[in-house]
């Protein structure tokens, strides 16, 4: 049966539609936006990139639209989500292994005493006891099994109060520890709420599988920096031959957010650091130097071109802020010199995907830019 985009954007009532809203992200596609460009600037058996693939709709609506998609991104909460997504691991297992590490939590009683107040306050013991056996024995990197559970753990590790196993805090950007004991405290809400973690979570996992798993075969992410993982994909290229039709993708915003730190508390769940810090690491924290963001850009969209098709779509949401929007123009022109540019404001949706994470800032805006080559 033919899948039809406006079934997965309007409900709930498949497989497809219910794991494609799997995974809060900060500045995430639209869902609508995702499969609306896919269907419109591509066909079935296509192969579709996006180098920056946060929690990867563009890839999962080229898989459920019949085309062979690829994605790239170098933040384990984005991957894992859309790894998950596009291949969930059984239900049984998933569930055999939500028992195991439940059973597990005891070991971690004095640890969770030691923990800072943030935590605390954030979790109750039972919860956070659960937390660090799943933290400590999750193999979430290798194991299906392991980071489908995981991925579920992490969708509901924040949110708000009675949505997620924590106490008051915003579902897509984890605030900073002061912030939210400071919050709590001003709320009168330094007590977290009182859940069951086996059940909490088991409720989630059958609501999730409740319509069965999609199992988009011809859909893969890689977890990486694009500007390695593109030589690869270029030799690989060269030797079978494969074009991609189309690039879709929403690259880093110069100087305006820092995808690792907005995801701390998660990145701790997966090992990270107990405390939010800025990373030093190339390309996981806020790209501030206008330098490296403009070579950044350029060495992925120079590798890009070299792997598409001559008539191919090249699909780039970006800011609107003079520095990125004209750099992601340039280079894009450099590199696809004899496609035809088009820029767009916002097309296809009201709101732009910061604003619907939250972002209130007045001179927030997006723009698209659309190369096309004719016959
Ligand atoms: C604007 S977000 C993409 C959001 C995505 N369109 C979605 O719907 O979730 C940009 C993404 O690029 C990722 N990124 C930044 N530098 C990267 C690199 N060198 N290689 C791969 N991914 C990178 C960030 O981690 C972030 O998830």
């Amino acid at each position: 049966m033919m899948i039809k985009t406006e079934d997965i954007v309007k409900g709930f009532k498949s497989a497809e539609s219910r794991w494609a809203r799997f995974g809060p992200y900060y500045a995430m596609f639209p869902l609508d936006f995702a499969f609306e460009v896919v269907e419109k600037y591509s066909k079935e058996g296509d192969f579709i990139i996006d180098p920056f693939a946060g929690r990867c709709s563009s890839i999962y609506a080229g898989g459920v639209l019949g085309r062979q998609s690829l994605g790239i991104e170098i933040n384990p909460v984005g991957w894992l989500y859309g790894s998950v997504k596009m291949k969930p691991g059984d239900k049984e297992a998933v569930i055999k292994r939500l028992l195991e590490i439940y059973s597990k939590r005891n070991y971690y009683k004095r640890a969770v005493e030691l923990m800072h107040k943030f935590y605390r306050m954030c979790y109750c013991d039972e919860v956070l006891m659960f937390l660090l056996a799943a933290r400590k024995h999750l193999d979430w990197k290798n194991n299906n099994v392991d980071a489908t559970l995981m991925s579920i753990i992490l969708v509901y590790l924040h949110g708000k109060l009675g949505e997620a196993l924590s106490n008051q805090l915003r579902m897509t950007k984890a605030m900073g520890i002061n912030y939210s004991v400071h919050w709590w405290k001003e709320h009168k809400m330094t007590k977290p709420p009182i859940i069951d973690p086996y059940k909490f979570i088991l409720k989630k996992i059958e609501w999730r599988y409740e319509k069965g798993t999609p199992n988009l075969a011809k859909s893969y992410v890689i977890f990486g920096d694009s500007t390695n993982e593109l030589e690869q994909i270029v030799q690989i290229t060269k030797a079978t031959g494969i074009r991609f039709s189309l690039l879709f993708t929403s690259p880093p915003y110069c100087s305006v957010t820092d995808y690792h730190t907005d995801q701390w508390i998660r990145l701790w769940l997966l090992g990270g650091s107990e405390n939010p810090k800025a990373q030093q690491e190339k390309y996981k924290g806020r790209f501030v130097s206008q330098e490296e963001y403009y070579n950044l850009l350029d060495d992925v969209f120079y590798n890009c071109a070299t792997i598409m098709d001559k008539k191919s779509t090249i699909y780039v949401r970006t800011d609107a802020r003079e520095f990125t929007l004209n750099s992601t123009l340039n280079i894009l022109i450099n590199h696809f010199p004899n496609h035809k540019v088009k820029i767009i404001s916002k097309p296809f949706q009201n709101r732009t995907q910061t604003e619907i994470c939250g972002n209130k800032t007045k001179n927030s805006g997006e723009m698209d830019i659309i190369l096309t080559r004719g016959n």
